[in-house]
């Protein structure tokens, strides 16, 4: 009994979604590393009858107007240097993404009635800055090595520490930003990243261990890691 009303309930929220999504066109969120392109596509194959064919952003600008009947295209003056319209397949590519163009893209058609085709809600957000992994201590002898150290990057930290050739993972989040610390034989390897981008720190523990230099005080041994530090993009 208890079983089928919760069954029930899902269905009845399954449903309540699907009329709401049928009630307007849907909206796809797309995220865009600011300076990059995005394409927006209509995303049917089966356009209602139309005489005018346009894409819009929640401004009231009209950026891109195509006339069914002559196969014109219109472009908004503040757009016509940065927008390919494909009139073909109708999708709209918008170049050189700020911040400021966050926000959403419309296309909708009109003749005997007007009709919402696709919405988009584009957020444009900053690639990460690279993260920076720092030793604050380390000392090994033949047989086994210890490193602490400490990734940042932005507003998130992880200290953590390197033994017997592991650390535990970590992962810490703020908002749309992610640190991920993770651990091989060879290296630490510090991973920063949004939905757009990601940029990692690395430190080479076979360069910082290799060497049997035994020291209580990471400075001693600062110059044996820092060489080895490498970023990659
Ligand atoms: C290194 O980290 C371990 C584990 O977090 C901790 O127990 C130890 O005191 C740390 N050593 C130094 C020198 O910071
Ligand atoms: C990491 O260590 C530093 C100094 O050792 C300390 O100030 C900081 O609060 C620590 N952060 C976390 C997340 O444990
Ligand atoms: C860093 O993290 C991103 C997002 O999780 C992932 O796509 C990427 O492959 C990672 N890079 C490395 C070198 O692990
Ligand atoms: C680490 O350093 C050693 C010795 O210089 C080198 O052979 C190895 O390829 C390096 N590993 C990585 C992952 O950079």
């Amino acid at each position: 009994m208890f079983v089928t009303m919760a069954v029930d309930h899902l269905l009845t929220s399954f449903i309540l979604l699907l009329i709401c999504n049928t009630g307007f066109s849907a909206e796809i969120s797309v995220f865009v590393k600011t300076g990059d392109s995005v394409q927006l596509d209509i995303q049917t194959q089966e356009l209602p009858e139309f005489d005018l064919l346009s894409w819009r952003n929640d401004k009231s600008v009209i950026i891109v107007r195509y006339i069914h009947e002559s196969r014109e295209v219109k472009l908004h003056s503040s757009y016509k240097d940065r927008v390919d319209f494909n009139d073909e397949t109708f999708s709209l590519t918008l170049k050189n993404m700020q911040k400021t163009d966050t926000g959403f893209y419309t296309a909708r058609t009109s003749g005997e009635s007007e009709n919402n085709i696709v919405t988009y809600r584009v957020s444009v957000i900053d690639a990460v800055d690279a993260p920076v992994l720092t030793v604050n201590s380390h000392w090994s002898s033949s047989d086994s090595c210890t490193v602490n150290f400490t990734c940042r990057a932005h507003d998130l930290m992880i200290n953590s520490s390197y033994q017997n050739n592991r650390c535990s993972p970590e992962e810490v989040t703020s908002q749309i930003n992610t640190l991920i610390l993770d651990c091989s034989e060879e290296s630490i390897i510090c991973n920063h990243s949004n939905t757009v981008s990601w940029k990692i720190d690395r430190i080479n523990i076979t360069q910082l261990c290799g060497d049997l230099c035994v020291c209580e005080d990471g400075r001693f041994c600062s110059t044996g890691y820092t060489d080895t530090r490498t970023t990659r993009v």
